[in-house]
């Protein structure tokens, strides 16, 4: 696993905390920044770094942190640690301990609430850590406002001597510029009796895991800081107005690169949100008020928006056009033409040249090349082939209330439906087929053949002349005495 480096390298991920200042009931490292959770964002800087286990600190909401843990697919080990009560980020560290028994290595300790981390910051800082012979390597940035961030002290010759935090710090320490962005590199076993020497005399009473630093350099250790270049990967979120920054940055950044990299118009960046995960093709216009997250890919010379939401994972082939849409866990084939107000969900499937127009929305449905979904549809759990015409106001009846069961609907290449007509699933119509405006289908249709399955007209001669005759004739009934 982490053969790469010259030692093991165990991650521990400090997430047991409540986040009060986020003031939510969700557990602040749980919240979304642009369609991942800030823990899933760590996670995947980490994953990027190799190391051979993640140990994982929960204790707040844990229950949640724990969901979040087995639906999140990671090929890195991990344990979790609960923490409780939470008495602060050297507490945290402490329960981490009796999984270490025999490890000996580098601990790369994180928090969770930092979701810009970058994928190269960390493999940068344990290249460092192992380059120095340090001991303990902090992470550490340069910024223009240390708000509450811990400060890195360091002697007149600049060596580390101890982090403050900045509830403790003196206004001299309040004036230092270079924070701690409690993320390092740790040897193990050489810190732990400095671990186990940790009090709580301080501000907020509690076991601060920034105070190894002091405990180490006391004791004649190597301690070093490794100043990131971009101290806003670096960013720790305490509040929901920081939580929006991040966000905002994650999109400014990810708004370059397909600007300036990719070739992508963007017509409005400031309406416009991208992930980083997202993809996009050359010559592809995005147009206002589009949200993109997630795993997506959009190939060339599309058209996306304006206001159209795509949540991946999702595909979009090369020349397609989607207008004022939500396209959720869905592919759709080149040269599409999708909206105004579409709905693809659940893994719908649009093969190449085909149209899904106003208000249709396709679930869980496999749509075959050249095939026009052009108005007013549900489409469901179907099945459609090539150059299939579907009516305006068809239906794919595929839900049976009392079994609570979903049914297939499936029609062959050419097959055709008219306006306002119901499929009733399991129900197949045959290649070529037609079923005739305002039919309920019931029964398969055979291949070439035309449904028709409605009342008979019947058309009463001269009837409304006659109705207003009467009418005219008729006089009033006496008031009631
Ligand atoms: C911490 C650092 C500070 C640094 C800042 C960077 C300490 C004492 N301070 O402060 O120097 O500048 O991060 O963002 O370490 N956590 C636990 N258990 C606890 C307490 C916290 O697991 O008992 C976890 C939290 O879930 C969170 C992380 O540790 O993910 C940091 O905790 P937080 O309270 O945000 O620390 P800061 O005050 O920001
Ligand atoms: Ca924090």
């Amino acid at each position: 696993m982490s053969d790469q480096y010259s030692q093991p390298v165990r991650a521990v991920v400090l997430a047991a905390g409540q986040g009060k200042r986020i003031k939510s009931v969700v557990p602040k490292i749980l919240h979304d920044v642009l369609g991942k959770p800030i823990l899933k964002r760590v996670l995947d800087a980490l994953e990027y770094v190799k190391p051979e286990h993640i140990h994982m600190v929960i204790g707040h909401a844990s229950e949640q942190v724990r969901a979040f843990l087995s639906a999140n697919e990671a090929t890195t080990p991990y344990s979790t640690h609960v923490q409780e009560p939470q008495l602060g980020t050297g507490h945290a560290v402490m329960q981490v301990v009796p999984a270490l028994d025999k490890f000996k290595g580098i601990l790369l300790v994180t928090v969770g609430d930092t979701p810009l981390l970058g994928k190269d910051v960390l493999k940068n800082l344990l290249a460092n850590h192992i380059e120095s012979q340090s001991c303990i390597t902090i992470l550490s940035a340069r910024v223009e406002d240390p708000k509450n961030y811990g400060r890195i002290v360091r002697s007149k010759d600049g060596n580390v001597l101890r982090i403050v935090e900045d509830k403790d710090a003196n206004a001299e320490e309040k004036l230092i510029d270079e924070v701690n962005a409690a993320i390092y590199c740790l040897n193990w076993p050489d810190v732990e009796p400095g671990l186990a020497k940790l009090t709580n005399n301080n501000k907020q009473e509690e076991y601060y895991l920034t105070d190894l630093v002091g405990w180490a350099v006391g004791h004649g250790k190597k301690v070093s800081a490794f100043i990131a270049n971009d101290w806003r990967e670096l960013a720790g979120i305490n509040t929901r107005l920081e939580l929006a920054e991040a966000a905002r940055h994650l999109r400014d950044k990810t708004i370059d690169r397909l600007a300036l990299e990719s070739g992508v118009t963007i017509v409005d960046p400031e309406s416009t949100w991208i992930a980083p995960e997202v993809s996009i093709g050359q010559e592809t216009v995005i147009l206002p008020g589009c949200y993109i997250t997630g795993s997506v890919v959009i190939g060339r010379g599309c058209t996306i928006g304006p206001h159209t939401v795509i949540s991946g994972p999702c595909f979009v082939g090369d020349e397609s056009h989607i207008v004022q849409s939500h396209v959720v866990n869905s592919r759709i084939g080149s040269q599409c033409r999708v909206g105004p107000f579409a709905h693809l969900r659940e893994q719908a499937v649009i093969d190449d040249n085909c149209r899904v127009g106003n208000f249709v929305e396709v679930k869980k449905s496999e749509v075959g090349r050249g095939t026009n979904i052009s108005h007013l549809s549900y489409i469901g759990d179907a099945f459609l082939g090539d150059e299939v015409n579907i009516g305006a106001g068809t239906i794919t009846a595929n839900y049976d209330r009392i079994s609570g069961r979903k049914s297939e609907t499936r029609l062959a290449d050419g097959a055709s439906t008219g306006s306002n007509s119901v499929l009733v699933a399991p129900v197949s119509v045959g290649a070529g087929a037609m079923v005739a405006a305002g039919t309920v289908i019931t029964r398969d249709v055979p291949a070439g053949a035309l449904a028709v399955g409605r009342a008979r007209q019947d058309n009463k001669e001269g009837w409304v002349e006659r109705c207003k005759r009467t009418a005219r004739d008729m006089t009033p009934l006496p008031e009631p005495s």
